[in-house]
């Protein structure tokens, strides 16, 4: 089979792989489409806590069960799945255990014609949904519906921050949070990308290239209660100017910057909470595919390129143009 390898002296590479072979409770799903996260770039770039090598890259991927172990029940053969993207979450919904980790390394990912995982790890496609839009849903999807959802609980009354429209996450957190009837509002660096998010359902956007975003922000939003934020900036006062009494800071991402200070008096003095995130337990990814399919709520696609364009996909996602998923079919 075709498969996107790293190899031991992190060379990208397209390479021909054994096809695996499947353990009793586990299945083959032939790949349809994946798609790509910043994870792969971080992996590619060996910036990955526990670097083992090679590997086939690739979290997110949907596609068709071939075959089954013997103790897996006989109607996933044939059936259309999403793949729950991580294994060792463990029965705790409140946190992983610390076996927690990714599709993608150092198991084995989905960027590839075939991957074997546990029975478990499967979830039923969407039915609305077609392959690369199903692709497009897992990491982005269940760490926005985790941060949203779980984290922060939002409902029609909350007034909600997405930094860097540009991303996956905050993509998926944009179609969540509309869905919900919160009121939301964006940030990017691209006029574009926030004119974009308002045929999405955002309420309006401010640039944080701009020094006086925060205040803009306060200006069109009257305040906010829920940030949702790949990229907390280097100095966290800067959110005291339109975060509102009882916010929460939902970060789950380290775009912008790996450190941040924060004004500690004006943080307890308003009850501020900084909450971290990560992806999500399968329950949650169970409740998140029934909110996707019961709202008919599609994934935006930005680009899909084939298997053997994929180190051209990934330039792409360097390049940070996008708005959405980058997707790789596997033809
Ligand atoms: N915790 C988790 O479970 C989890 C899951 C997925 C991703 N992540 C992390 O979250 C981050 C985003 O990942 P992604 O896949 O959603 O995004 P992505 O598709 O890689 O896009 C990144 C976006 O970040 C925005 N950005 C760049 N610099 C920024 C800055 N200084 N301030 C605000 N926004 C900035 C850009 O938005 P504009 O173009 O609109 O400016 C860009 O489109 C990555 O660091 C990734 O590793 C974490």
């Amino acid at each position: 089979m075709k498969a996107l390898e790293l190899s031991a002296n992190k060379e990208l590479a397209v390479v021909e792989r054994e096809k695996p072979n499947i353990g009793e409770n586990e299945v083959l799903v032939a790949i349809k489409a994946a798609a790509l996260n910043h994870r792969e770039i971080w992996i590619a770039q060996g910036l990955y806590p526990g670097m083992t090598l090679p590997c086939i890259l690739g979290a997110d991927g949907a596609g068709v069960v071939v075959e089954a172990g013997s103790q897996v029940t006989a109607d996933w053969k044939d059936a259309e799945v999403v793949i729950y993207p991580a294994y060792g979450w463990g029965d705790n919904n409140a946190v992983p255990t610390k076996q927690f980790r990714v599709l993608g390394m150092p198991d084995p990912g989905t960027l590839a014609e075939y991957i074997v995982v546990p029975v478990e790890n499967l979830f039923p496609k969407p039915k609305h949904l077609n392959w690369e839009e199903a692709a497009a849903l897992p990491i982005a999807y269940l760490t926005a519906w985790r941060a949203l959802v779980y984290h922060a609980n939002i409902n029609k009354d909350s007034k909600v921050l997405i930094t860097g429209i540009g991303g996956g996450v905050a993509q998926a957190g944009l179609s969540i949070a509309h869905a919900l009837g919160a009121e939301v509002y964006v940030t990017s660096s691209k006029q574009e990308k926030i004119d974009i998010s308002k045929t999405h359902g955002a309420n309006g956007g401010v640039n944080y290239k701009d020094q006086l975003w925060p205040k803009q922000l306060k200006d069109l939003s009257g305040g906010i209660d829920v940030v949702l934020d790949s990229s907390p900036s280097a100095v966290l006062d800067d959110y005291f100017t339109f975060l509102n009494y009882g916010a929460k800071i939902i970060a789950y991402g380290s775009t912008g910057s790996r450190k941040t200070t924060i004004n500690i008096s004006k943080f307890f003095l308003r009850h501020i909470q900084f909450i971290g995130t990560a992806m999500g337990s399968p329950q949650e990814f169970k409740d998140m595919l029934a909110f996707v399919s019961e709202n008919e709520i599609k994934p935006v696609v930005h680009s899909s390129y084939v298997l053997d364009e994929v180190i051209d996909a990934i330039d792409e996602l360097k390049a940070g143009g996008q708005v959405g998923k980058i997707v790789v079919r596997i033809e």
